[in-house]
């Protein structure tokens, strides 16, 4: 019987051949390539050096599309300069919108916690497309650059929906969010508060919420008491590497990249260029993000044979060079992969075995191609009103005569300069003499009858008057920035200045 699905693969950079090869040689031998036919996309380096700036060749982008599956090795990203992460760019070109790995103590692997006898076993659930990880960044004068960090509900929703689904299939009972909603009161704010929306539809499980701080301190004190943590995209990735190294390091990591149309399939480590084309490398990683993988299409049989195989090798003392015992001989990346093979049928005794199913039933259907790029919307229509505008502006004049030079600007319009900030500290009309300037102010202006941050509920302005305003301003100034501000629902839009 030919194969009856196809999974777009792409070997990647460094180390990704071999423990691709490895990997595919284990699905071999557990019949999944008679079901699954594994095709060869061109991604990462290779089209990086073409000139490709995008790192993904045009024929690999159909075949993913097509298939709506993508299994892939890790990827080199160009640090600095205009090189944008491949990784990034695939999550984001076919909205892979939540990234999930399973953190959990494998037989063999030793780490601090087995050796405490505490079980470590969770998955982080991490937004995948927004956040820092947008990339937006702008200089602002010569000193400063910012990064414009959106966080949207929709998008939220569908990582929170995910997460709790996740869990409910999983027979997890607790769900956590972790934030740093004290300080970044409205964009995590924002995702904590569509968290409890999204959670109130999953009455049977418990949840909770935890600071991103305490949570780094509470995985490496307690790991146990988590189940699933969801989180935004920088801390998700940050906390998903900490969490690899409770379960021994980064060859231990699987991660599946889930969207609506196509997902993603690879190990949490990159290239390990300092033991590439060594034959060294640890492959367990992408084997587990292939049984991801094989489950998510419905292969749970031979994703069951090749786990209990796996676990039993690791259980057995097989090893790479980066874990396990150093006085037992290490295996190469591909004599590792045998030596799970030779354990087909067997199952570990240390751990519980996975159970095996019957037979395997395939099971993935790809949704049809949308005919138009999907609007997300989450809370619709609120009314909003101009409130006024945040400009930032390249210069080192002091904060009392910028003042001057701004209320002089504005004189005879409906705004009026209300706070100048530095770095998001108020440095006028007061502020502290310790506070450090640096060359680029954010000059605020409010409504000056009854503006919002005057506490009354006035007329406002229009965007016009605003703009006419940043018009006057940029006679004098360069306005590097601008930032409108409204109300929504009658509720300020934008935070207030540290000491405002
Ligand atoms: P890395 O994960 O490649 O390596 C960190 C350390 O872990 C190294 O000592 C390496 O030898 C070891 N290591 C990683 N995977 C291993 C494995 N399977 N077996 C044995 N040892 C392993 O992280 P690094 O050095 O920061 O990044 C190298 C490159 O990989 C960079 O270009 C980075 O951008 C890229 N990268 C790609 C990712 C992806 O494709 N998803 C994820 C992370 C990094």
């Amino acid at each position: 019987m030919p194969p009856q699905l196809c999974i777009a693969m792409a070997p990647g950079d460094g180390i990704g051949p071999e423990i691709m090869d490895a990997t595919l040689e284990v699905f071999k031998a557990a019949g999944v390539l008679e079901r699954v036919e594994f095709i060869p996309v061109s991604m990462g380096r290779g089209e990086f050096e073409k000139g490709n700036t995008r790192g993904i060749a045009p024929e690999a982008i159909r075949r993913v599309e097509e298939c709506g599956l993508l299994f892939k090795g890790p990827m080199e990203t160009p640090k600095g300069g205009g090189g944008k992460s491949i990784n990034v760019t695939a999550r984001k070109l076919w909205n892979a919108y939540a990234n999930l790995r399973h953190f959990r103590t494998l037989p063999g692997v030793q780490t601090v916690y087995t050796k405490a006898g505490i079980p470590v076993n969770f998955y982080i659930v991490r937004e995948n497309i927004e956040d820092t990880y947008g990339g937006i960044e702008q200089r602002l004068s010569a000193d400063v650059i910012q990064n414009k960090r959106l966080v949207s509900a929709p998008a939220s929703d569908e990582v929170h929906r995910f997460a709790f689904s996740t869990a409910t299939r999983l027979g997890l009972g607790k769900v956590h969010c972790g934030h740093k909603a004290n300080i970044m009161k409205m964009t995590d704010g924002l995702f904590l508060e569509r968290f409890r929306a999204v959670a109130a539809g999953f009455p049977g499980i418990e949840t909770g919420d935890v600071i991103i701080d305490a949570l780094c301190m509470n995985l490496v004190m307690r790991p146990q008491q988590y189940d699933l943590v969801v989180l935004p995209n920088l801390q998700g990735d940050i906390v998903s590497d900490l969490a690899a190294g409770l379960v021994g390091g980064l060859g231990f990591a699987p991660s599946a990249n889930i969207g609506k149309h196509i997902s993603i399939f690879e190990a949490v480590h990159g290239t390990a260029p300092d033991i590439a084309g060594k034959g060294v490398a640890n492959p367990t990683a992408l084997v587990l993000s292939g049984l991801m993988m094989l489950r998510h299409i419905g292969l749970l049989r031979a994703a069951a044979v090749i786990e209990n195989a796996l676990l039993a090798a690791l259980e057995a003392g097989v090893r790479t060079g980066d874990f396990g015992n150093a006085a037992e001989p290490a295996l190469g990346t591909r004599d590792f992969a045998r030596a799970v093979v030779e354990r087909f049928g067997s199952a570990p005794m240390t751990v519980k075995p996975v159970p095996v199913p019957e037979q395997d039933g395939l099971a993935f259907e790809r949704p049809a191609r949308p005919a138009a790029q999907p609007l997300i919307r989450s809370i619709g229509e609120v009314a909003s009103r101009v409130a006024g505008c945040d400009l930032y502006l390249d210069t080192t004049m002091p904060p009392a005569e910028l003042a001057k030079a701004l209320e002089a600007l504005a004189a005879g319009m409906p705004l009026r300069l209300t706070v100048i900030s530095n770095r998001g500290t108020q440095v006028w009309p007061t502020g502290s003499v310790f506070t450090e300037l640096v060359d680029c102010h954010c000059a605020r202006f409010e409504a000056a009858e009854g503006g919002v941050a005057s506490g009354g509920g006035g007329a406002g302005v229009t965007q016009q008057q605003v703009l006419a305003l940043a018009g006057a301003v940029a006679s004098k100034f360069t306005v590097s920035a601008y930032e409108l501000l409204r109300t929504f629902g009658g509720v300020r839009g934008y935070s207030l200045a540290q000491g405002q």
